[in-house]
């Protein structure tokens, strides 16, 4: 990607005042996507609209990555049963703060985007479910929801079209297992937030037991404008290969901390120095978590020529997940960093499996023994071999998101974690 990310106009988010009222976003286009759809049908059959949104590679924001429209596609064919978009906006991802934007300053956009799905897919009714300490939040995007029933893009015959479609918010309670896909579909369910085994997927067996697509906000908000522009256009932006206009939410030791809309595969540097002002006091970088506490951090040293898309990321040893960058500064104490990791997903374990129940609470403890200067070199050892106990070996992926950063964090620190080990005679030299 060349430098051309400077001269980019926000699409998701951009600089028009009152944006979030109903009446501006019409003046500015805003439902111009779904009246097409809906005033072609024929050209906007449910099957091309799918294709459309599919071949633009619309890559899932919620930090797995998935291509949006290839996920709608295995909706099983309808059969006259419920069937439903089940929206998340749980952002619980430590690092993560970036959908709040959406709902705060541009809620339509992805109102009319979980439209379109709806439509795509064959949905009647669709859940927004939203993390509970996003109270203010919630009651933006209530006010928005209510103002697109009271147009008629929402509810009953949208549009005179004879479309019905519902939309209905909720909201958790603080867990953060309840943003994992299926926990989610037992909350809503009004259940414990307890993972399903997969498979069967939502697709084919999700919401009471019926077809269900979970997709994350900001990647509804990308689809109104793959509609508006087309697929080509939209492919155009960013990196090939993971294209689009992408929130990148950067905190930690920076200058300017924030949300900033930016395209796909700008250098990392470059959000770090230009785009968030900078390491704070003009200290040096010591180390990057690009995109949530679950995805692996990376040594100063190893961001050269990376780039903010899955493929950059990936050959970097790491990964794109929500683009929620932590930057740490050279003060930064590495070991302080990964007990805080493990505390927050031993704490979070929904404790259905035993790899994940245990072996959270093993790398918290031994984690904090090594961190109070009482661990031994060979307690190194011992954790790593327990992330491979962990990884790949449970019903969900917290397992995999609390091993994670303790396989990465102590094979690329592993000079300051020896350091904070007492002399045993079992240490290795
Ligand atoms: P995943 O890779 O297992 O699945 C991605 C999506 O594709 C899911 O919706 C899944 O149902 C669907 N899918 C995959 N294979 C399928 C198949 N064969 N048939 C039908 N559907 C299929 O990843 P998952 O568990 O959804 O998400 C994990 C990611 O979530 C992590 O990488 C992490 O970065 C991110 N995360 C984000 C959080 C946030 O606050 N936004 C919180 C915690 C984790
Ligand atoms: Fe629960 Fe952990 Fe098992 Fe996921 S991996 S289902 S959080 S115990």
């Amino acid at each position: 990607m060349a430098n051309d990310w400077r001269s980019f106009e926000p699409l998701l988010i951009p600089d028009i005042p009152n944006l979030q009222k109903i009446d501006v976003y019409e003046e500015n286009g805003g439902y111009g996507a779904l009246r097409k759809i809906l005033n072609d049908t024929e050209k906007w059959s449910r099957e091309n609209v799918t294709n459309e949104v599919k071949q633009a590679n619309i890559r899932g924001r919620g930090g797995a990555g998935f291509n949006a429209g290839l996920k709608w596609s295995f909706m099983p064919k309808p059969d006259g049963g419920p069937r439903y978009l089940a929206c998340n906006g749980d952002e619980s991802e430590p690092g993560t703060f970036k959908d709040r934007k959406i709902f705060e300053y541009n809620p339509h956009l992805f109102i009319e985007g979980a439209l379109i799905a709806a439509y795509a897919m064959t949905v009647d009714t669709i859940y927004v479910y939203i993390r509970g300490e996003y109270i203010d939040w919630v009651h933006m995007l209530q006010k928005a929801v209510d103002d697109a029933y009271e147009k008629g893009y929402l509810g009953k015959d949208i549009l005179g079209k004879g479309v019905d479609i519902d939309m209905h918010l909720t909201y958790g309670a603080g867990a953060y297992i309840c943003g994992e896909e299926t926990s989610m579909l037992e909350s809503l369910e009004g259940k414990r937030g307890y993972p399903r085994v997969k498979p069967p997927f939502p697709a084919q067996k999700g919401l009471w037991g019926r077809p269900t697509t979970i997709n994350n906000i900001e990647t509804l908000a990308n689809v109104p404008l793959v509609i508006n522009n087309g697929a080509e256009w939209y492919g155009n932006i960013g990196a090939e290969g993971h294209p689009g206009p992408v929130l990148y939410g950067i905190s930690g030791h920076v200058e300017n901390p924030g949300v900033y809309e930016l395209p796909s595969g700008v250098p990392v540097m470059d959000l770090i120095n230009e785009v968030a002002g900078g390491i704070r006091g003009g200290k040096n970088l010591k180390a990057l978590i690009p995109g949530g506490s679950s995805t692996p951090v990376l040594r100063a040293d190893q961001l050269e020529g990376v780039t903010m898309n899955a493929d950059s990321l990936r050959d970097a040893g790491s990964m794109m997940g929500t683009a929620g960058m932590v930057v740490m500064d050279e003060d930064t104490d590495m070991v302080d960093v990964l007990w805080r990791i493990a505390h927050f997903y031993h704490h979070e374990s929904c404790g259905q499996c035993t790899p994940c129940r245990d072996g959270t609470g093993w790398l918290e403890k031994i984690l904090l023994k090594i961190k109070n200067g009482e661990g031994e070199v060979k307690d190194l050892d011992l954790l790593l071999d327990l992330t491979t106990q962990m990884e790949g070996r449970t019903i969900c992926a917290l397992a995999d998101a609390a091993a994670w950063p303790v396989r990465h964090t102590i094979n690329r620190f592993r000079d300051e974690f020896e350091a904070r080990c007492k002399k045993s005679v079992h240490a290795v030299a």
